[in-house]
């Protein structure tokens, strides 16, 4: 396939951008409401048309598209080699598929190993009795006295564990009730599920992002989780040591890194969950033997607009990361609010004054870091969160299970492509309401203002793509005048670049010895070249020394 301009040696994976589409937010092409495969292919040159008018991203990892009850948005699937019809057909995925490769666009498909539906066909015959051959293929349980067969909780909080009345027996779900997991522990679930990976690499996708990858695999004794806490909360909030990251799991991972070292090229790219108290939990995972990346998910858990805290998240990993693993930053999907609220002062409506500013940031941030950059679609609009009633509310992790929480809905609206009603996402009723700012976040609005959050971002990933220190040069930390400046530098063979970060609404001045050229500024006033610089509000500044 077509690659545009590789500008150093490393794997695409390590050099590239890669950007998350929310399959059914993204563009609905049939106008049903829903978004679909043509709708996707229909915007590649937006997403790459190897010109700096487009974002200029390598990649684009696709959300669940599968068949599937959707009672989890295609996190609950029930055909792994199967296009949901919502979604498209195959035919539609093959094209998509080729459309991107003829751009040098890479594709990666969410693929969700722990977990199926309970209407896959798999665990229709596993609860049918207790002698099904399938069976041992989920993890069936005798209780305890009458309870649990263990304490483990599933991770939306709640017993892990589901009571099947016809066979007298509980399963195991480390999420919804609704996604039984698979037992890896038998042999014969190995060989089926990588046949369905290897069904998708045959097909030619790039790689897959590994849904829940840590919880693969659980104790062989089912032994309790301990309590962490015990008192008034009755000791619910427990660590996951039975449950989560067993050395089992890295074993398997191992079997799933042969298999795509068959092929050429491919990435996997796993979800770590980890408590927030866990240090670069990540690091663990990427390295020569098992993934390729690990998401470094700890920036979506930084609450405070601080370089300090953002820094902290770096340093850590950096430090962490073995000689063959590479890290991977993320600062907004489909499971958090979008960091442009999250971090912009949370507005319920429109966005503070410094928003789009510290947007800027987030960006300058996220693709000159030493790390695979993940976009979250829309995250170059600097599109917010949205609420809405909580009976409104379509997401099952909000309403039913948390009875407050408005769940995931709010960063999954539609994509905002034009000013229309419908904002272009689709012709007809969008399944999620579109956010009411689309007519000034929209990308038709943002791509006629040299001032948007979206030239912003052109202007980064073209100057990363040709930018081999930008992509692939060493980090190095360096002394700040105050901690809300982030202050770095990449550096390779060739090249060396400051990248400097105004954190705060007020002008900070850089020490002294820091200087060279300007590669690219957020501040329109910023001069060609510098020396004693002082950093605008919110400025992110980038220097050649
Ligand atoms: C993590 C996914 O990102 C989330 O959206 C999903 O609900 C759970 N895994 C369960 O598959
Ligand atoms: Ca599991």
């Amino acid at each position: 396939m077509s690659d545009n301009k590789p500008t150093s040696s490393a794997p695409w994976w390590q050099r590239g951008i890669v950007y998350q589409i929310y399959v059914r937010s993204f563009a609905d092409a049939n106008g049903d409401g829903i978004g679909d495969l043509p709708g996707i292919a229909e915007h590649l040159d937006y997403l790459n048309d190897g010109t700096p008018d487009s974002l200029g991203v390598d990649a684009i990892w696709l959300t669940p598209f599968y068949q599937s009850p959707n009672r989890d948005f295609g996190y609950d699937v029930s055909d792994y080699r199967q296009v949901h019809p919502e979604h498209g057909t195959m035919a539609d995925f093959e094209r998509l598929l080729a459309e991107a490769h003829r751009r040098g666009i890479r594709i990666i498909n969410d693929f969700v190993p722990n977990h199926t539906s309970d209407e896959h066909p798999w665990f229709v015959e596993s609860r049918a009795s207790r002698d099904n051959p399938k069976r041992d293929w989920y993890i069936w349980r005798d209780g305890k006295g009458g309870k649990e067969p263990t304490n483990w909780q599933a991770a939306p909080g709640g017993k892990a564990w589901e009571f099947d009345k016809q066979t007298g027996q509980y399963f195991y779900h480390a999420f919804f009730d609704f996604q039984p997991d698979l037992n890896w522990r038998n042999p014969e679930v190995k060989r089926a599920v990588l046949d369905d990976i290897r069904f998708w690499l045959d097909k030619g996708v790039d790689g897959f992002r590994l849904d829940l990858i840590n919880y693969l695999l659980e104790d062989e004794n089912f032994r309790d989780n301990p309590r962490l806490l015990a008192g008034w909360y009755m000791g619910k909030l427990q660590d996951t040591t039975y449950t989560r990251d067993l050395p089992e799991t890295h074993a398997v991972l191992k079997e799933f890194r042969r298999l795509t070292d068959e092929f050429r090229d491919r990435m996997m790219v796993g979800e770590i969950v980890s408590f927030p108290w866990q240090q670069s939990p990540a690091a663990a995972y990427t390295n020569r033997e098992e993934l390729h990346l690990a998401f470094n998910m700890e920036f979506l858990a930084v609450a405070r607009f601080r370089a300090d805290a953002f820094r902290r998240v770096v340093d850590r990993f950096e430090e962490r990361c073995p000689a063959d693993g590479w890290p991977a930053y993320v600062l907004s999907n489909h499971d958090v609010p979008r960091h442009a609220g999250r971090l912009g002062g949370y507005a319920i409506y429109g966005h503070r004054p410094y928003a789009m500013d510290r947007a800027k940031i987030c960006a300058a941030m996220l693709l000159t870091l030493r790390g695979t950059p993940f976009m979250y679609y829309g995250e170059e609009l600097a599109m917010t969160n949205r609420w809405w009633p909580l009976k409104d509310v379509k997401d099952p992790l909000g309403r039913k299970v948390w009875p407050l929480y408005q769940g995931r809905d709010a960063c999954r609206t539609p994509m905002l492509w034009t000013a229309e009603p419908g904002a272009g996402f689709s012709g007809g009723k969008p399944w999620l309401a579109v956010d009411p700012q689309a007519e000034r976040l929209c990308v038709a609005t943002a791509s006629r203002d040299p001032e948007s959050v979206l030239s912003f971002y052109r202007r980064l990933t073209w100057l990363r793509r040709n930018t081999p220190a930008l992509q692939t040069g060493d980090y190095e930390a360096l002394g700040a005048p105050r901690p809300d400046v982030y202050l770095y530098r990449r550096r390779n063979e060739t090249q060396s670049i400051v990248v400097a970060l105004n954190f705060t609404g007020r002008p900070a001045q850089l020490p002294a010895d820091v200087g060279g050229a300007v590669l690219l500024s957020s501040s329109p006033a910023r001069n060609e070249a510098a020396k004693n610089v002082t950093l605008a509000p919110y400025e992110a500044l980038l220097l050649a020394e």
